[in-house]
């Protein structure tokens, strides 16, 4: 299987995985304790806690491992919303459904940020939606289209209001460099299985100072702002998993991905008659590109890919199987009936430019294949499974 569906999750690499092994069989006492081998399991844990401080430019300190990338987004919102005063939740139209979902079961009136055609908010136009505001969470990186987010220029905005900010960065960290001095944000979301890492491991940036309200307690682990006995291997898997991130980063891994996701993209505009790409080519993930082709169910399209050995997705992973248009397609203006054609092809640092130019072709031919199948309208996909 070709796999281009990195935005969905990546596989661990050999490094992460062997860092991980001695955590899951060998030594497997609990960090909190006082012998030996807790005592290593904790110096463990704060060594990748280290290392994931350096992905983003941060201090150990203001590091909390979490249970997921939807758990460091809800703890983040759950702060927000518990230490903020009147107002509502501002968050982008195009925010992930753990920010979108838990800002909507809060009780707090919620205000959309508008996003142009080209998947972007307009900063300028930013400063007016934050009157009657209490916190703002918008996402560093789109995980649809790739597109990224003008997120300083919002924070300094937000904080001349003074209003806290959140960034869901779960797509852009490891792809692109990241640097929470520079942004400014208050706090941050990581999720390791989109950086290589293990799936079921996230973490959340605190700003040192900022007030901040648990959303689990218990056994007070991390000093207090998550408790719950710590996933070591996990953990571990994290830190060497940003490690690789960071020197991906210097080495040009970006420039790469950059390289082969253009030239994938540039044969199937070139190639395909009524194929588009949706979102901001400049501001946007080097490894991800979103094109539409005119005429083709996408849902049809992922059955052929699928056969002929290529994973990519349509929409966001979370939508797969809906046959409903990705609320963020909309939000970009984006009519219905293209948005059901998109898909997202999203590329990793094991990819190569063969195999991307091999998925580009498969892809050509199963949109043939499905024209001809299909006619003119957007049918039911059980034709095509046939
Ligand atoms: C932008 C964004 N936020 C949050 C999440 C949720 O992360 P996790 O799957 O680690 O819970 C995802 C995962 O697809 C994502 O892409």
């Amino acid at each position: 299987m070709i796999d281009l569906d990195s935005n969905a999750t990546t596989a661990m690499l050999p490094e992460v995985v062997e860092a991980m092994l001695p955590w899951l069989s060998g030594n497997h006492a609990n960090p909190s304790g006082s012998y030996r081998t807790a005592k290593l399991a904790r110096k463990a844990i704060e060594s990748a806690r280290q290392q994931v401080a350096e992905l983003i430019g941060a201090d150990p300190d203001e590091i909390v491992f979490t249970g997921s990338g939807t758990e460091s987004v809800n703890t983040a919102l759950h702060s927000l919303d518990q230490l903020a005063g009147e107002g509502s939740a501002l968050v982008s139209a195009i925010e992930h459904s753990a920010v979108l979902r838990f800002v909507e079961s809060r009780g707090r009136s919620v205000k959309s940020l508008p996003v142009g055609d080209n998947g972007r908010v307009d900063p300028d136009a930013f400063s007016a939606f934050c009157e009657g505001v209490a916190y703002v969470s918008v996402m560093a990186a789109n995980n649809e289209t790739g597109v990224t987010q003008p997120i300083s220029e919002m924070v300094a905005i937000a904080h001349e209001k003074n209003l806290p900010i959140h960034t869901d960065a779960i797509q852009a960290a490891g792809k692109i460099p990241i640097d929470v001095r520079s942004l400014g944000v208050d706090m941050l979301s990581l999720s390791a299985h989109k950086f290589h890492g293990a799936k079921g491991i996230g973490a959340l940036y605190i700003r040192c100072g900022l007030q901040f309200s648990s959303l689990l307690h218990g056994g007070d682990q991390e000093k207090g702002r998550r408790s719950g006995t710590e996933n070591t291997a996990s953990i571990v898997a994290m830190g060497e998993a940003a490690r690789l991130a960071k020197l991906g980063l210097e080495e040009g891994v970006p420039d790469r991905l950059r390289e082969i996701r253009d030239a994938f993209e540039a044969f199937l505009l070139s190639e395909v008659r009524g194929c588009v790409r949706n979102g901001d080519p400049a501001f946007r993930l080097p490894n991800t590109s979103h094109l539409s082709f005119e005429r083709c169910d996408s849902a049809g399209l992922l059955i052929l890919l699928d056969d002929a050995g290529v994973a990519c997705s349509a929409g966001s992973a979370c939508m797969t199987g809906k046959q409903k248009p990705s609320h963020v397609q909309l939000a970009m203006g984006i009519p219905e009936q293209r948005a059901k054609t998109s898909l997202r092809f999203s590329f990793s640092r094991l990819n190569t430019m063969e195999e991307a130019m091999e998925a580009a072709a498969k892809v050509k031919k199963s949109v043939g294949k499905l024209r001809n199948v299909q006619g003119n309208g957007v049918g039911p996909v059980a034709v095509y499974t046939s």
